[in-house]
């Protein structure tokens, strides 16, 4: 079995670790000319974003060669995942690949604007977390199969979130308005936990317009120096089975 994972904060590394098999990251495979991944099973490991997949896993999805007899996708997400599913079978079938098995791990919302980390961490215990993945990893060896079924009111759905959300939340741009304080040292980790080469540290911190709007920067910056105009709260998060030299194997 193989699984592809793409993470900021550790969920989805910490989540396709324990589906187990060999793993494979997202933006190291993307760095290549040519990807093409055969296996028995093949799954990919991601976060939710504005309910669909990080920009980066649908042109994962368009650029792999991926052959499997069992293809499953996992989402890990805070809060609610709306048509999310929906996004995965279209991109899927649009790059020749059926989709087996879909599913969604609840745990930390790593979303700063509106989530508040140490109430996240706090309330984490409530969403059985090991609960949700044993299931989830018993289903996967069982090659378990799902039907996602696409409506005209998912389509509906689908349009309101793209219309009146990607535009906001998932820009290339994003870390242009990133504000990086008094406290940054230029240890340059910033740039190496960030999976789309957006960062460059010199005399100070650039950013580019490559955002993939994970927030790694943020969440694993040392010094917690890096800040968006309006957050929730100022504490950072990082799965706590991951570590920070984890994160930056994932993603430099
Ligand atoms: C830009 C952005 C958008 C997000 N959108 C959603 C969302 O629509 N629904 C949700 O439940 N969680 C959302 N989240 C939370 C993440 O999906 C969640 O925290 C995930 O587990 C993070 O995975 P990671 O630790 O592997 O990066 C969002 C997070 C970010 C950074």
């Amino acid at each position: 079995m193989t699984v592809c994972y793409f993470t900021g904060s550790g969920n989805c590394l910490y989540v396709a670790r324990r589906i187990g098999g060999t793993l494979l990251s997202v933006p190291k495979l993307m760095r290549q000319d040519k990807i093409e991944i055969a296996d028995e099973a093949v799954g990919i490991v991601c976060p939710v974003y504005n309910c669909e997949m990080p920009m980066m896993v649908r042109e994962f999805l368009r650029k792999a060669r991926i052959s499997a007899e069992y293809f499953f996708f996992v989402y890990t997400y805070g809060m609610g995942y709306g048509e999310a599913f929906a996004h995965v079978k279209l991109a899927a079938e649009s790059a020749g690949l059926k989709l087996s098995y879909i599913s969604a791990v609840k745990m930390v919302d790593n979303f700063i604007p509106y989530f508040d980390m140490q109430e996240q961490i706090d309330t984490l215990p409530e969403k059985d977390v090991e609960g949700q993945l044993a299931l989830l990893c018993s289903e996967i060896a069982a090659r378990k199969t799902v039907e996602v079924e696409i409506t005209d009111n998912t389509r509906a759905q689908m349009a309101v979130y793209r219309e009146q959300l990607a535009e906001r939340f998932l820009r290339k741009d994003t870390a242009l308005h990133y504000l990086v304080n008094g406290s940054c040292i230029r240890c340059g980790i910033c740039a190496k936990v960030c999976p789309a080469d957006n960062i460059t540290v010199t005399d100070k911190v650039r950013f580019s317009e490559r955002c993939e709007v994970c927030y790694a920067c943020l969440h694993n910056c040392p010094h917690n120096a890096i800040h968006l105009p309006q957050e929730a709260g100022s504490l950072r998060f990082r799965n706590e089975h991951v570590s920070l030299k984890d994160i930056i194997e994932a993603n430099s």
